[in-house]
């Protein structure tokens, strides 16, 4: 039997022992830091643009296991995409993660979806979403860091 449970903690030690796209990168089109105040930790997202689509991402930073794991299968999900389409699944994921995801377009997710689990513990909402509300931001053309509180 399928245990989302299971899969979610494999994901999360999986990509937090060996996370993808980790590395500041050279010569960035946009570069924002995402905070979270609580826990101090903070990660700082690279972006390369190629007109509207996303050329190329990686992350750095320290953050707790979850944080550093939801911001690596992010980057991952998002290479190639365009700000429209990284919009949608962002809205998704956070669909996913803060209700009981009857509402969840999952074909937009795709492996993403491991991260559902994360919503048994509402207090690590916060860490799951971090990376996403700076790629948001960053997206906006926001330059000043983002803050989760
Ligand atoms: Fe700081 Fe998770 S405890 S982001």
């Amino acid at each position: 039997m399928f245990d989302l449970k299971d899969l979610y903690q494999e994901v999360i030690v999986d990509h937090n022992r060996s996370p993808r796209n980790f590395g500041k990168m050279e010569s960035p089109d946009r570069t924002l830091e995402g905070f979270n105040p609580l826990c101090g930790d903070r990660l700082t997202l690279y972006l390369k643009m190629e007109g509207e689509q996303i050329d190329d991402i990686s992350f750095d930073g320290s953050g707790c296991a979850i944080s550093v794991a939801s911001a690596s299968m992010m980057t991952d999900a998002m290479k190639g995409k365009t700000a429209k389409e990284a919009e949608e699944i962002f809205n998704n994921f956070h669909e996913l993660v803060t209700t009981d995801g009857s509402n969840v377009d999952s074909d937009k997710l795709g492996k993403l979806a491991a991260l559902a689990g994360v919503r048994e513990y509402p207090t690590r909402v916060k860490c799951a979403t971090l990376c996403w509300h700076t790629l948001h931001s960053a997206l906006e053309g926001e330059q000043t860091a983002i803050s989760t509180e």
